[in-house]
Parts: structure tokens; sequence; C-alpha cells
């Protein structure tokens, strides 16, 4: 999907003056985020990169003889990148007294299996609850106050409305992040920090502590009203209709501003949670300025308001408010298990947030979606540490199960994926790269690229039309005039010129084949039966079409490289 005219976002320009305060060479080697043609990309040594990511559970890496046995199951599973929990209460026991013992374990292990890591800063929120904080900021309610809801009880959660309580995570975060400087500076292990998880006020719209009341009572902070005037033409519509519906005002309190909701609820506490991690991220980043985002666990069906899902967390109604309030912060994610997974990355991919997927269910067309449609940075399904967890049957049986973790689905597009990751990152920024994901609910999609239009379908089968193909993916680079390559499964693709001249597209020559080292090589002659569609010659001619297209079987993605010719 292309995004024009994009502005550099606040939190891409922090992250820059950052970097323009190290010597030239070290600050371009650093892990960052950069603009590059019409997309924005991970760049790690110098170079794009392509995070083809899986996130350990919660605890795995508490547990370093667990993850020993883990971590080379990940490297022969094609991941690049793992995504891994740090427990606050693991590395501060005590006030003042680190012990980063685990974080040294991970990066031994992720060095000795050549990945990289994403360290997950559980801190004073792992989905929306402050359990990961040291017992003795937890036993300490006084000290660290805890958010209360309707009715005046406190809750497991840390309020955002405490210095003390933002101050206490800044430092052991700041100390995370210098170790890291020093531990890693000069080898980048680590790529990208998550700040807290899944963040949010659960059981109620928002903190009604007195200190959280007093701010509510209170003007919407100038800031804020500045951002929203600033930026009127680019906001979340949703967002917009609750300020106009209040009369559009420039100034006011939170329900004179935003209307008397509890979505209004939800703005307030999103603000205060941007501000408060945006000061935990800064203090981070003034130790070592890796890049950093946030993930969101998203509205789900059934949700009846902000409460059930966590109130302020960074959902699409408040992500202005998000950029707004937390320029630290590079980017929010989506954590995505809904399987309308193409709504949630349109969702999220904006102007000035690139899109990475840090949680999922791991279908190997939602990786190729997101690099291909949305010229994401990155893909992760959760549990990657599971034995077995992307291993389940197809519904209905089907092919039995792969015992070897690199034959799993998974695995074998992110094979594929690590081959072409740099034809993808050179296509991301000339905008000549898009994909799709089909099922029987949208079994066809339409594709404009390279002077073509790409008639995409789900594979179909000529002799016996139930054996067709119930979902799939692709992926398609347009590669120069008349030339595409597309990799995939489950598919079959026709080409309709959309440039003037003769109207039918044939196929000139088809190859089956592979990456090596950035070098195409060619295994098979495509041409017969691997790309005849159908014999009904007369009515494809009739549709301005040859009869003839790209076809992509079941099971693991294939490459194929096709050069077109034109007819009438
Ligand atoms: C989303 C959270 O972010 C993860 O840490 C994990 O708890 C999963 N949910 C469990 O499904």
């Amino acid at each position: 999907m292309r995004i024009h005219a994009i502005r550099p976002s606040l939190a891409l320009g922090a992250l820059a003056l950052l970097v323009a305060a190290l010597p030239a060479s070290a600050a371009n080697l650093l892990p960052h985020l950069e603009e590059r043609g019409q997309a924005t990309q991970l760049m790690v040594d110098g170079r794009p990169y392509l995070m083809l990511a899986g996130e350990a559970t919660n605890t795995a890496a508490s547990d370093p003889t667990f993850m020993e046995r883990v971590w080379p199951r990940l490297a022969r599973m094609h991941l690049n990148t793992v995504l891994v929990g740090l427990g606050w209460d693991w590395i501060e026991p005590t006030p003042g007294h680190f012990d980063f013992s685990l974080v040294d374990d991970a990066l031994a292990g992720a060095r000795k299996n050549h990945l990289h890591v994403v360290f997950l800063w559980f801190g004073s929120w792992k989905n929306g609850l402050s359990s990961f904080a040291p017992a003795w900021v937890k036993a300490d309610e006084a000290r660290y106050p805890r958010v209360r809801i309707k009715g005046g009880k406190a809750i497991e959660v840390l309020s955002t409305f405490s210095d003390a309580n933002r101050d206490a995570d800044a430092r052991a975060y700041g100390a995370l992040m210098r170790h890291l400087k020093e531990v890693d500076g000069s080898q980048h292990t680590v790529i990208m920090m998550q700040m807290e998880n899944e963040v949010g006020v659960l059981g109620d719209s928002r903190d009604r502590s007195p200190a959280a009341d007093a701010a509510f009572a209170g003007d919407v902070p100038a800031a804020l009203m500045n951002y929203l005037e600033q930026h009127q033409d680019r906001l979340e519509p949703a967002l917009v209709k609750l300020w106009q519906g209040a009369g559009e005002k420039s100034s006011g309190t939170w329900q004179q501003v935003f209307g008397s909701t509890p979505a209004t609820d939800e703005i307030f506490m999103a603000w205060h949670y941007a501000r408060y991690m945006n000061h935990v991220a800064a203090a981070g980043k003034a130790e070592y300025p890796l890049p950093v985002y946030t993930n969101t666990w998203i509205v789900q069906p059934g949700d009846n308001g902000p409460g059930d899902f966590p109130s302020g967390g960074p959902e699409p109604l408040v992500l202005d408010v998000w950029k707004a309030g937390a320029p630290s912060i590079n980017l929010n994610a989506p954590d995505i298990y809904l399987p309308d997974f193409a709504t949630w990355c349109a969702r999220f991919h904006r102007y000035n947030n690139p899109l990475f997927v840090p949680e999922s269910r791991g279908n190997p067309g939602d990786a190729y979606f997101v690099f291909g449609h949305h010229d994401g940075i990155g893909y992760s399904p959760f549990a990657i540490d599971v034995a077995g967890r992307f291993a389940r049957p197809r519904p209905g049986g089907g092919a039995p199960v792969p015992t070897k973790p690199e034959d799993l689905p998974l695995p074998r597009a992110y094979a594929v994926l690590g081959r072409l990751a740099p034809v993808i990152l050179q296509h991301q920024t000339t905008g000549t790269i898009d994909a799709v994901l089909l099922d029987k609910q949208h079994p066809t999609d339409h594709v404009k690229l390279g002077g073509y239009i790409l008639n995409v379908g789900l594979r179909t089968n000529r002799r016996m039309p139930s054996l067709g193909a119930s979902s799939g993916y692709g992926l398609f680079i347009a590669m120069g005039p008349d030339q595409f390559l597309v990799s995939g499964s489950d598919i079959q693709v026709t080409f309709t010129p959309n440039t003037p001249g003769p109207a039918i597209a044939g196929l000139a020559r088809v190859e089956k084949g592979t990456y090596i080292d950035g070098r195409w090589k060619t295994e098979r002659r495509m041409n017969g039966d691997d790309v005849l569609l159908d014999y009904k010659l007369a009515q494809a001619a009739a549709e301005n079409q040859s009869g003839s297209g790209l076809r992509f079987g079941p099971g693991a993605p294939t490459i194929q490289r096709v050069w077109l010719y034109r007819y009438d």
C-alpha cells in the first residue's frame, strides 16, 4: 500500500536528533529507522533489514536452561530475530541493585545462533497489569500508587499519575539500556526495544485515583491541543468526529473538548500512558538510542468499551494522541490474533507509523502481506519457543504434521522471504511491490503494478474444482518493463496491460527459481501444464486473456519470474 506525502514523524525526528549526537560512523551503524524513498525501513549495521521474527513466551528468558535448547531450534526455523521478554523484577530485585545475568544469557544464546534480539521491557505494565514490577514496588502502595476504579478499589495496575512510579521504571530501564550499550554497543545483537506490553486500564474506562480525578477535571494540555490543530487534516476520523461533535474547541476540560462518553476517558488515559512511557523511553535513549515501539491489545469482538480492552493503549482511535505525547517512541504496533488481519494492518500503517506486527498467529501469508502490501519492517508470531505450536494439522486432516521445525509452514515461508529480503527491501523504497491475501470470502484481487493489472485468484483445479485452494497469498514485484517476480502459495495470476498498446499479455518466458546471495538462480523453465489455466481460448481472448498465467501450488511458497509480451 502506498502512503504518499510522508512527513517525518516527531518520533523519527527525535531519534534523528539523538543519532546526530553520535560520531557519523557509529550513528549510521546503530540500529535505527530511516525513511528511504517510499518506505521507512529498519537499518541494522548500515543496511535495511526485514525482521523475520518470533516472540518467545513471557517468561522463557528467565529459564536459560530451557532457552539453551530453544535458540538453535529458532535458528533452524529461519528466524533472524527473536522477541524476548525481560521482567523488571528479574533485573532489579532490590531497589538500585541490578542483575543483568538473564540479559547476558539471552545475548549469548542469540549470538551463538546468529540471531538478533528485540527485548520486551515488562516494566510498569504487562497486558495492562503490573505483575512484572519488583515486589518492593508492588508491596509499597503508598509510595508506588495504583489505579483506582469505580467504587474506590485499587487494582494491580500502577497508576500513570505518579512521578515515583514513572521515575522508578525509568531508572531501571535506563540502567538496562546503559548495560546494553556496554555489552552490545559494538555488536548490535539487540536491534529494537518494546516499551512495556499492551498497556491500558482494565476493569474501568479510566483511573479514578484522586490524582487522576484532579487531572481529569483540568484542561486538556496545550501540547495535545496544538498537535491536534496542527495535524487536523491527517487525524484519525473517529477522533475528529468526537472533537467536532463536542464543538471543535481549542481548549477546555477533557469532557468539554471530546464529549462525555467513555471514549473521552480512553483519550485521557492515552495521553497519560504516552507521557509516562515517553519519559521511560527517553531515559533509555539517553543511555543508548535504540528504536522503541509499543504493542497494542486491540479491541476484541464483544468488547463494550474501554476497560474491556486496556483503556488508553495505542488503539487506532488514539494513535494521534500517542504521537503527540510520546515522540521518543518510534512506532506503535498491533498484536493481531483476529482473523481480519488485513484490516488491522491498514489501521496501524499510517504516514507516521510504519508497520511491525510483533504478535500474531504465524500464518505465512500474513508475513508476506506485511512486507509486500505495507512495506512492513517485521512480522512475528507469539510463542515461537513452544515446540509444535505451529504444527497443527490443517482442518479436515490433510498432509502429515512435519516433525522437523524447519519444515513447519512459517519457517518454510521465512526461508523464502530470507532469500528474497534484499529484493523486497529495494522495491519497498520504490513502491514497486505489493501483496494480497485471499480466502473463500475474498477469492480474487487485482494489483496495479508496473504498467499491468495483476489478476490474482485462488488456485483452481481444472478437472476437480472441489480440490481448488481455500486460502492463498502472493507477493508481487515489478522487476522492470514487462517483467515481474511473484512469490506465493495456492494462487494463480494473469496479467492485463494497463498502458496504451496491444490489449493481451502473453507469457514470453517463465522461470521458477530462487535467490542465492542476492542473485537469481533459475531452477526450472515453466511451461505447459505449469502455466495453462484454461483451454477455452475463445472465451479467454474475448476477455483479453491468453488463457495462461502463473500457478502456485499448495504448501511452502515458491518464487517465479515472468517476462511478458503483448499482442492483439
Ligand atoms: C498478548 C500478550 O502481549 C502476550 O505477552 C501474551 O500474554 C499473549 N497475549 C497470550 O496470548
